[in-house]
């Protein structure tokens, strides 16, 4: 079967009152693992879930050469649940500093599928990301060369840009320009959460592609400070106004395969969220396809879960979808409230809330 034909025959619900979805196995393409006991407490729940997942590098220190990714990889590997398939997609992580043949080596070698452009000091993890884009010229060049995707965080570094435009603000002064340098390079915009940046990417497509994240579908900026400051809801970029949510929610249901699936899923302990300063950072990895579902599904459009879900992502990456199937039923679950890390604990996005949808059998 063809991609093409694989689309037109993406799962259809018989009715509006379906009550089970089959859709191929998913991928969740920007997911961060973190490592050590960490990654040991989190990466199950995302095994349960995604087949395959493209895998952050803003470790401390940054997965910046192909051995460590390989020995990232190897590690993420090691503490897949017994019998488990799951399979991490590994990226590097750019700095002023990358040499393009490092890049071109791990992409011939297939240990990295993309590499990540943080703006130096943009979010967690990303002080020794790239402070001068003119510094990655040859590496970007290279990249465009040889299909090499690169993923970015396309917010703002300026500290005196208001906190709710960073996104808008990165679009206008870098990204545009950017696109415009770059015509050939493969792009994807990482987390949308503004209406601009998914006009930006759908005017660019199909070289440019946009993830959408579960909690930029179910809260608005309003939402962190409901009743009192929530802490396990600031991410980067943070939640915006009720109409980017909206245009968010359109975006994924209409069908274009520029738009697909990325968790954005960011472990921080309790203690890390619970302070003073909290990171950013929302664990939404434990309770995605539900709440992918229950989006879909209230927004009457269940019939594209799947192209979203499970075929957009691989066609970008010029990838096979996955030929196993992820049973979705309309069965009310609940997922526990935390995971524990050592003295710690994660607290899981939507942990305590009973949750419309469930998932049920997965076929490898
Ligand atoms: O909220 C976020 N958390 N945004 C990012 O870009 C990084 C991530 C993390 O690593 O915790
Ligand atoms: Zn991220």
């Amino acid at each position: 079967m063809t991609l093409d034909t694989l689309f037109d025959a993406a799962a259809k619900p018989h009715s509006k009152s379906v009550d089970s979805l089959t859709i191929r196995r998913p991928d969740d393409w920007h997911i961060h693992l973190r490592d050590g006991a960490m990654l040991r407490a989190v990466l199950p729940f995302t095994t349960a879930q995604f087949a395959r997942g493209i895998i952050m590098p803003n470790l401390v220190p940054p997965v910046t050469t192909v051995a460590m990714a390989e020995a990232y990889r190897s590690r993420i590997l090691a503490a897949r649940p017994e019998g488990n398939d799951f399979q991490p997609m590994m990226t590097c992580y750019l700095t002023d500093h990358t040499s393009a043949d490092e890049i071109e080596k791990g992409y011939a070698e297939g240990v990295w599928l993309a590499a990540k452009l943080y703006p130096a000091g943009a979010t967690t993890n990303s002080a020794h990301g790239v402070k001068d884009l003119n510094a990655i010229r040859a590496v970007l060049e290279r990249m465009e060369r040889i299909g090499m995707a690169v993923l970015i965080h396309g917010e703002a570094t300026d500290p005196a840009v208001d906190i709710f435009d960073r996104e808008q603000v990165f679009m206008e002064q870098v990204l545009l320009p950017f696109l415009k340098d770059y015509r050939g390079l493969k792009v994807v915009i990482e987390h949308v959460t503004t209406q601009e940046t998914v006009e930006i990417v759908r005017a660019h497509a199909p070289r440019v592609a946009g993830t959408i994240t579960p909690h930029h579908l179910m809260i608005n900026r309003t939402s962190l400070f409901q009743g009192g400051l929530r802490p396990h809801l600031y991410c980067l970029p943070v939640a915006k106004r009720e109409h980017h949510r909206l245009a968010l929610r359109r975006a994924v249901i209409s069908g274009d395969t520029c738009f697909y699936i990325g968790t954005d899923t960011a472990p921080h302990t309790a203690r890390n969220k619970e302070s003073s300063c909290c990171s950013a950072g929302v664990f939404a990895g434990a309770t995605a396809l539900q709440t992918y579902a229950q989006v879909f599904d209230e927004e009457n459009a269940l019939d594209k879960l799947e192209a979203f879900a499970s075929l957009s992502g691989a066609r970008f990456h010029g990838l096979t979808p996955n030929s196993g199937t992820i049973e979705l039923l309309r069965r009310p679950g609940a997922l526990p409230a935390a995971v524990m890390v050592e003295d710690d604990e994660v607290v899981v996005f939507r942990g305590n809330e009973e949750l419309p949808w469930s998932l049920g059998e997965v076929r490898p």
